[in-house]
């Protein structure tokens, strides 16, 4: 149960138990993600922010977390501004960032290179995200969504059906939530991505191992159907072969009104850890979509902040403080954030 000072590298590292401590800690801790409680629990605490790939939640959302818990951030962003491209070691970048900061995130287009900052300082390192790998703390605030969703909705996660669409190949973020999920029992998980795009088989034979049933498929309609969750994803283009992009031209994976209207559940969530590629012809989820009630991908995104700021609670040590540290925020904030938030929240 005890995370302090630990690395966060995989969502392998996450049991139930310690996922409902971080969870109700991230209860806790809404209203300071939302603006209207305010805590200094990280007062003089120093977040190291590294991010060698393009991101735009990811960062900001850890570097908000933790300036809403009263720290603060040092950053880099793209190699070709980072003294690696004189030549220097990321382990030798990693002991010295460490020696100004007191906690890392890292987001780093090799898998490997997380492995190389995280031997090379004692501070705690995060993975923000380590190329076709994993991303942990997504699929932590992605699990957060469904169980709040799912609770909303009277359902449960045991015994729920849930449909992977996309690029399960290169999507990092498949692959840590289905190891999370992988955690409770008797789920149907249906595998739908274009050929060529299949999930490592190493997931599929270790859900496999764990109870789950396992469907893979290329027919949207067909895997889509009747299922709870709908966990839709990027095809990652930037991590593709020319061979690979070839082999994917034409083809069709776009999940849209039509699709929604004829064979998703009413009481479906439909899920994205964004962005999502939104320019004509993608194969994405539409933007014909949006102002549907099922579609929680905003809501899934500003779950990032709360359940990060737990995290760095944990991994700092000082979530005890955290309940007695809180005072009313005194600044304006709007009720609802986006345009289509007030009806959601009203029909609920
Ligand atoms: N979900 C996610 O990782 O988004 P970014 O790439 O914008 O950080």
């Amino acid at each position: 149960m005890n995370i302090t000072g630990q690395h966060i590298l995989s969502s392998s590292q996450f049991d139930l138990p310690l996922l409902d401590h971080l969870y109700r800690l991230a209860d806790t801790l809404v209203p300071v993600a939302r603006g209207q409680m305010t805590t200094a629990v990280l007062r003089g605490a120093v977040l190291g922010s590294i991010f060698f790939e393009p991101s735009t939640r990811t960062r900001l959302s850890f570097d908000t977390a933790f300036m809403r818990l009263g720290g603060s951030v040092s950053h880099t962003t793209g190699v070709e501004f980072s003294s690696i491209v004189k030549g220097e070691s990321l382990e030798d970048t990693a002991r010295v960032v460490g020696g100004y900061t007191d906690v890392l995130v890292v987001r780093h287009f090799e898998e490997e290179a997380i492995y190389s900052f995280a031997s090379s300082t004692n501070i705690p390192v995060i993975n923000g995200g380590n190329g076709a790998g994993e991303h942990p703390t997504q699929a932590l605030l992605d699990l957060y969504t469904v169980r709040s969703e799912f609770k909303r909705l009277n359902k449960h996660v045991d015994g729920c059906r849930v449909a992977m669409v996309g690029d399960l190949r290169y999507g990092r973020t498949i692959h840590s939530l289905v190891r999370l999920l992988s955690l409770y029992r008797n789920l149907t998980f249906v595998m739908l991505s274009p050929k060529g795009l299949e999930i490592p088989r190493d997931f599929i034979d270790a859900a496999r191992e764990r109870g789950h049933e396992l469907i893979e498929t290329n027919d949207l309609n067909q895997g889509l159907a009747g299922c709870d969750l709908i966990y839709a994803t990027r095809i990652q283009i930037e991590r593709m072969s020319e061979s690979e992009k070839a082999a994917n031209k034409g083809v069709n994976f776009r999940i849209e009104k039509s699709i929604l209207a004829s064979v998703c559940r009413d009481d479906a969530i439909i899920m994205h850890p964004l962005p999502r590629d939104s320019r004509p012809g993608a194969n994405d989820l539409s933007n014909d979509i949006d102002g549907d009630p099922r579609l929680a991908i905003f809501r899934q995104a500003d779950a990032g902040i709360p359940v990060r700021m737990a995290l760095f609670c944990m991994v700092l040590g000082v979530e005890d403080q955290v309940k007695d540290s809180l005072q009313p925020a005194t600044w304006w904030r709007p009720e609802y954030i986006g345009p289509n938030d007030a009806s959601f929240y009203r029909m609920r």
